[in-house]
């Protein structure tokens, strides 16, 4: 008998349909604390309709037979998945039925500015607020979460995020698996407990490595399967975690192919066996069941790595994300062997580089005296109402993010989809950072250096860690986007000429030398640059050739 995804969309989780579908007998089970050896069926949400979105707290079944309290989005965890063509105006009305403030993101959604989700645009207990604005932009699997100040570690594990997908004529025509073919998938780390619930209440070490859990839900269904057919599928992750970076993995090395990052498809399909899927990250892939026998199974992992650098940390562990089973039924089509190509921004049209440094807390090495401090973006803890930097409108620009504290921080933008220039750890890049990306995984050590370029909307957005913990505990910066001339905030901005670089310092630097160092690390060495300096309207800039040796700038106190 064949159980299709369509039937699967039109159940809910909710108790009274697992009851009818045969799993009282497995609460059984469980309560002997014994998952059944099939797992539970995946579940998929419904497709928003449009209307509201109502937030409101709940109780549901995470683990069949265990109720366990939860934030829902018009009652289902995960909230309900948003679906819309390139064209359409995205239209609802958020309802705040919490006890507590709230605003929701879309996450890689390039929407104006006040409809974003600011942290700023947060509304109280009992409020809503509108939106409306036209989705322009590449199909592909985007997403949406909680974004409320120092609550959004919590929001979201209880339950507040969805799939958003856009659709365009031109994906559509690729002859990708469609239907119960194209299959999302919200992989979330959680942590397990005697009661099932899914309980948070991070201590002191998860404010730090973020809070990391045992077991994995997909769509927020604990051992997860799904029966497959002898066929071509279309997956789409999204890691919708608060801090668990996977490596995914299927079966026992087996390749599939990946033709999606974070913002819609690359020009053609790349064949892996595993590829790192980074809190706010999505990927999708194509995985051929052909050849997988009736009732085999073969699992979807996370496959071991070496992470954090910080004791205590489980980053890299194995785990089991879910199963899928072989029906001997189907058949498959051809994969398309071209996908849809782009332009990709050209590295030497760079106006400027703006550089991002991610250092720990003062206290140093493990201290963390700071108490419940993350590291630090630039030295600044996030604080709401402060703008930290502004970007021209449309400007192209380097962003260099170096991370020179112990810990992984996927880097992410609001406001703007970016490509990868370079990654320090790594001669090429590796196939998750191709195509278009709103997300970026830094390593401790390493730095990564993206194209950045706002040419959607002005106005303020934030830059944050999507390690929620992180991001609560002001891992975050606000920067405005404007088309006005603007005077550079306090930061220097380094721009590489053909031949020369400027260096763009604040109005008061003259109390300080200008230093350079080859690479930034433990051992820098920094050395006075020699400078001729020049007046230009953004104000004092340092003008000096090229000398191969110099990368990073700063400003010394003299
Ligand atoms: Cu998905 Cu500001 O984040
Ligand atoms: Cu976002
Ligand atoms: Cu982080």
């Amino acid at each position: 008998m064949k159980s299709s995804r369509r039937e699967f969309i039109r159940q809910s989780t909710s108790a009274a349909v697992l009851a009818g579908t045969g799993l009282l007998s497995e609460r059984r089970i469980l309560a002997n604390h014994l998952i059944p050896a099939a797992g539970y069926p995946l579940t998929f949400p419904p497709i928003f309709q449009g209307g509201s979105l109502e937030a409101k707290s709940a109780l549901k079944e995470i683990w069949p037979g265990f109720p366990a309290s939860v934030l829902a989005l018009n009652g289902t965890v995960p909230g309900p998945t948003i679906r819309l063509k390139r064209g359409e105006r995205f239209k609802a009305r958020v309802q705040n039925s919490l006890n507590e403030p709230l605003v929701l993101h879309w996450h890689g959604i390039l929407g104006p500015a006040r409809m974003d989700g600011n942290p700023r645009d947060a509304v109280a207990a009992g409020m809503s607020y509108e939106l409306d604005f036209a989705i322009d932009q590449r199909a592909g699997t985007y997403w949406y979460h909680a974004h409320t100040d120092r609550l959004t570690a919590k929001q979201v594990y209880s339950g507040l995020a969805g799939f958003f997908i856009v659709d365009d004529p031109m994906e559509d025509s690729l002859g990708l698996p469609r239907g119960e073919f194209d299959v999302p998938l919200l992989l979330q780390d959680r942590r397990s407990n005697a009661a099932h619930t899914l309980d948070y209440s991070p201590g002191m070490d998860d404010m730090i490595l973020g809070f990391l859990g045992d077991t994995t839900t997909v769509n927020g269904v604990p051992s997860a399967s799904l029966s497959v057919q002898r066929a071509l599928y279309r997956f789409r992750l999204l890691n919708g975690s608060n801090a668990r970076v996977f490596r995914i993995g299927l079966g026992e090395g087996a390749k599939f192919k990946l033709i999606a990052n974070d913002a819609g498809l690359l020009p053609a399909p790349i064949e892996v066996t595993s590829l790192f899927l980074a809190p706010g990250n999505r990927a999708d892939i194509l995985v051929n069941f052909t050849d997988f026998a009736h009732g085999s199974t073969v699992e979807l992992k996370s496959l071991a790595f070496s992470g954090d650098m910080t004791m205590g940390s489980t980053q890299g562990e194995t785990r089991t994300i879910m199963k899928f089973v072989g029906q001997h039924v189907g058949s498959v089509g051809p994969a398309p062997t071209a996908l849809l190509p782009f332009t990709p921004h050209d590295p030497f049209e760079a106006k400027r580089t703006r550089q991002f440094m991610i250092t720990m807390p003062d206290g140093g090495h493990g201290g963390h005296m700071a108490g419940m401090t993350a590291d630090l973006i630039n030295g600044l803890l996030y604080q709401m109402d402060r703008t930290d930097f502004t970007v021209p409108f449309g400007d192209l620009e380097i962003w260099e993010f170096h991370n020179m504290a112990e810990h992984m921080h996927p880097m992410h933008p609001h406001g703007v989809l970016f490509q990868v220039l370079s990654r320090s750890s790594a001669p090429t890049l590796p196939p998750e950072d191709s195509g278009w990306k709103d997300t970026v995984l830094v390593r401790p050590g390493e730095i990564v250096r993206t194209l950045v370029k706002f040419d959607a909307h002005e106005g303020p957005f934030v830059l944050h860690c999507h390690n929620l913990e992180h991001e609560d505990a002001g891992m975050m910066l606000n920067f405005d986007v404007t088309a006005a001339p603007t005077v550079e905030g306090p930061r220097l901005s380094v721009r590489r000429q053909v031949s020369e670089f400027i260096v763009t310092a604040p109005h008061d630097a003259t109390a300080y030398r200008l230093e350079a160092t080859e690479h930034l690390g433990h051992d820098a060495l920094w050395v006075p640059v020699t400078v001729t300096p020049t007046h230009e309207i953004e104000g004092l800039a340092f003008r000096f050739p090229l000398d191969g040796s110099a990368q990073f700038f700063r400003l010394a106190k003299i």
